[in-house]
């Protein structure tokens, strides 16, 4: 690497008189900055308040990276902690460091993309801020890309030499489960689908951009299963570590998110993530309902239409906060809003209640069979439900 091209520019120089001539010194001409080309790797690093962790991980960088030409694209949601402009010093010092600060956007795996499509490198690879990834890695990774072993190489806790010792065991647990669930849906044959750390050729990134999803937590198994099959995957174990400074983002919310994520791709996106999510929180609304009506009919001795009326109202309330924390959670209704989506919330599932009856009804009159009939009514109530409250209520696209 390393091509330097002296530019010559004389900006005027369409502008001269015919015949006349000139020296290079009269015309003025200037030596402008070296033409440099891109590197052969980006380094895409997602942050949320890291700070203090920033500074050490390109001091890391700069040592393990050797004559590979790179740069670091750290992708900030705007993090209160300041990480955008620490980058930005350092970037200031460092041409290869450079800061994409993005503003009323949050999320790992649109940040993660918007990194990787900010790259003109030929490859690219995605790590977490906290040095919980061994950056030693990067150059065998890119060392199995530069070969064309493989077209997208993963960093494994879970293979033979690789250890996720740091995480808690309940954690550890959740995770294995996680993976054993992708793998058993999805056919695939990764010991570690949710690994944040992967590097591959931007060129895929690039053609299944428009299909991935920029919600959630699990970029490279978005990957993996948007390409499909003719994708040549490697492994390379390593040890995760523990969290240098500040705290992990990552919760319950992400176990969840990775299952719809499976669900949505098992369906060929027939079923949205964000159906999973409604699902999900109906199927609990259906807890809290028989909940409510056994206490209020059973332990207060309501009358029953009383006790399934309470039951019902308390149900209904529930499954629009949970949809508001969680399905539209980056749409999420406070304050005013709250109180105004809620009592919208109630008039689309009482219009809900009565279609599922309805339709149940037609299917029994026509069809005889009760159980066909009451599948049919509820599925119809389900998509009504999440179809008009995405519409009226949280207004997504
Ligand atoms: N831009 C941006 N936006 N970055 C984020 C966000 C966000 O909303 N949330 C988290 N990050 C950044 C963090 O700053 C960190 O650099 C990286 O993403 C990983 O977040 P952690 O909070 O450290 O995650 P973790 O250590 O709990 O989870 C690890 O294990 C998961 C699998 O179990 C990570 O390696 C994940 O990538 C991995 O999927
Ligand atoms: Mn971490």
């Amino acid at each position: 690497m390393g091509v330097v091209v002296a530019q010559l520019v004389k900006p005027d120089l369409l502008d001269l008189p015919a015949g006349e001539t000139t020296t290079i010194a009269d015309a003025g001409w200037q030596q402008l900055e070296p033409i440099r080309p891109a590197p052969e790797l980006s380094i895409v690093v997602p942050t949320f308040n890291e700070r203090d962790n920033l500074p050490v991980l390109v001091d890391r960088l700069r040592e393990v990276m050797g004559d590979t030409t790179w740069e670091l694209i750290v992708v900030d949601d705007d993090s209160p902690d300041g990480t955008a402009e620490v980058a930005r010093k350092i970037g200031s010092n460092d041409a290869r460091v450079r800061c994409l600060r993005r503003v009323g956007r949050r999320g790992l795996s649109g940040a993660c993309l918007e990194g990787m499509l900010a790259s003109q490198a030929p490859f690219t690879a995605v790590m977490d801020a906290d040095l919980q990834h061994d950056e030693r890695l990067l150059v065998p990774m890119l060392a199995a890309l530069r070969r064309g072993d493989a077209d997208l190489v993963v960093g494994t806790r879970y293979a033979q030499g690789g250890s996720a010792e740091a995480m808690s065991s309940s954690r550890r647990w959740i995770s294995r489960f996680a993976t054993r669930i992708a793998n058993a849906v999805m056919g695939l044959s990764l010991s570690d689908p949710m690994s944040g750390f992967f590097m591959l050729k931007r060129g895929i990134v690039e053609g299944l951009a428009r299909k991935l999803s920029t919600q959630g937590f699990k970029i490279l198994l978005d990957i993996v299963m948007t390409a499909g099959k003719t994708l040549r995957l490697a492994e390379l174990p390593y040890q995760f570590g523990p969290r240098h400074l500040g705290e992990s983002k990552l919760d319950a919310r992400a176990t969840l998110d990775f299952l719809g994520l499976v669900l949505s791709k098992a369906t060929y996106d027939v079923i949205s993530l964000r159906f999973v999510f409604f699902c999900i929180v109906g199927a609990v609304g259906i807890g809290v309902h028989f909940a409510v009506l056994l206490a209020s009919f059973d332990v207060f001795g309501l009358p029953f239409a009383w006790a399934q009326t309470v039951a019902t109202v308390v149900a209904i309330a529930s499954n629009f906060a949970l949809n508001n924390a969680f399905t539209y959670r980056d749409q999420r209704l406070v304050g005013h809003e709250f109180v105004t989506g809620l009592a919208r919330f109630y008039v689309v599932s009482l219009v809900g209640m009565l279609s599922n009856v309805g339709v149940s009804n037609w299917l029994f009159s026509n069809e005889q069979t009760w159980w066909v009939a009451g599948l049919g009514g509820a599925v119809m109530s389900v998509v009504w439900n999440y179809v008009v409250a995405s519409l009226a209520v949280w207004r997504s696209r």
